[in-house]
């Protein structure tokens, strides 16, 4: 063990001084820990993609505590993303917005939007009330690897290169926000999350998925491979043909008989959307860090409501 001092807290007025000098910390929000710096901040913006060993190319999301700040940052609205920000901010949705220039290039890796999410944690909200300036979040996970869900999980990776962790206990919605932004009039759906979207179709019925690809020049973040556990993750097909030598099981609701019940994760036995997505990170953490398993089996859910998103993580999990 490194002989460190604690650096979770529940300090907010700590934290935001933090900030304001500079320095990027560990914050809540109702998705997963954000790794947060003042946007308008270069050095500090640069600061989290070398804590983060992010690539350049891949921008970040600006988080407000308010929907008038937004025109302090965007251009015009299209309407139909009026609407999403009416209905839905804050919560767990990040809106693509054409930025002003006093978002510097390095928030949008040069693209013409930027990211904004009003995050509805009451402790997100409070810390960015305190410093009342956007804060640029990614995840607060190495690049690459799952997002953290609690406190403890951004110092499990990340402490030894940030002075603090704002603790607001584990997170209520536990997947990444779902990204939106508009083309040729339509809703675009370009990250499945925290917010099924099913609550976009009476928004816009024709709405379009267009989550992910490893070249889509939208979203340049979504890699494939982009919530690998370390472990090989394998999507079950056929349950009967497998062989459960040396494996983990991660289900909505099933447990097998096959292997010890502390391999296994059911996400929520009685087939509560939220309750999994909640748990979700965690299970892929726990199992990742057991020593006898050398594989992951994963039974998708159904395609519907948050599982939606679950799916494309477990997906993606399971990409080479
Ligand atoms: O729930 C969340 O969204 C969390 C919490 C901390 O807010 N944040 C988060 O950030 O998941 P990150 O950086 O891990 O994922 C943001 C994704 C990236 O894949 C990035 O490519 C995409 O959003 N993105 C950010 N800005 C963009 C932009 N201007 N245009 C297109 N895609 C953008
Ligand atoms: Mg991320």
């Amino acid at each position: 063990m490194k002989n460190r001092v604690n650096i979770i807290g529940k300090d907010i007025a700590h934290a935001a001084e933090l900030l304001l000098s500079g320095q990027v910390i560990g914050m809540p929000t109702e998705t997963v820990y954000g790794l947060a710096g003042i946007a308008t901040d270069e050095r500090a913006v640069t600061d989290i993609f070398r804590i983060k060993n992010r690539p350049h190319f891949d921008p970040l999301i600006c988080h407000l505590h308010s929907i008038d700040q937004v025109s302090d940052y965007t251009g015009e609205i299209h309407p139909k993303l009026q609407s999403v920000m009416e209905r839905h901010m804050p919560g767990p949705v990040t809106v693509l917005l054409d930025r002003l220039p006093i978002i510097p290039d390095l928030i949008t890796s040069g693209l013409p939007r930027v990211a904004i999410r009003l995050p509805e944690h009451p402790v997100a909200r409070e810390l960015l009330k305190a410093v009342n300036r956007p804060l640029a979040a990614p995840s607060a996970n190495p690049f690459g690897y799952i997002s953290p869900t609690t406190a403890q999980h951004v110092v499990d990776q990340l402490g030894d290169k940030i002075p603090y962790v704002l603790d607001g206990d584990s997170c209520d919605v536990g997947v990444e926000s779902t990204i939106v932004g508009v083309e040729d009039d339509h809703l675009v759906v370009y990250r499945k999350g925290g917010l099924p979207i099913e609550s976009l179709y009476s928004i816009d019925p024709d709405l379009i998925v267009n989550s992910h690809s490893d070249s889509n020049p939208s979203a340049p973040g979504m890699l494939k491979s982009h919530y690998a556990p370390r472990k090989k993750v394998l999507i079950i097909k056929d349950i009967g043909q497998i062989d459960w030598t040396r494996s983990g099981f991660i289900s909505f609701d099933t447990i097998t008989s096959s292997i010890p019940e502390q391999y296994q994760r059911a996400l929520s036995m009685s087939g509560d959307y939220s309750q999994a997505a909640r748990g979700l990170f965690r299970a892929m953490r726990e199992l990742d860090a057991i020593d006898d398993i050398d594989t992951i089996y994963v039974d998708l859910l159904p395609e519907e409501d948050l599982g939606r998103a679950i799916n494309d993580r477990l997906r993606r999990a399971a990409a080479e």
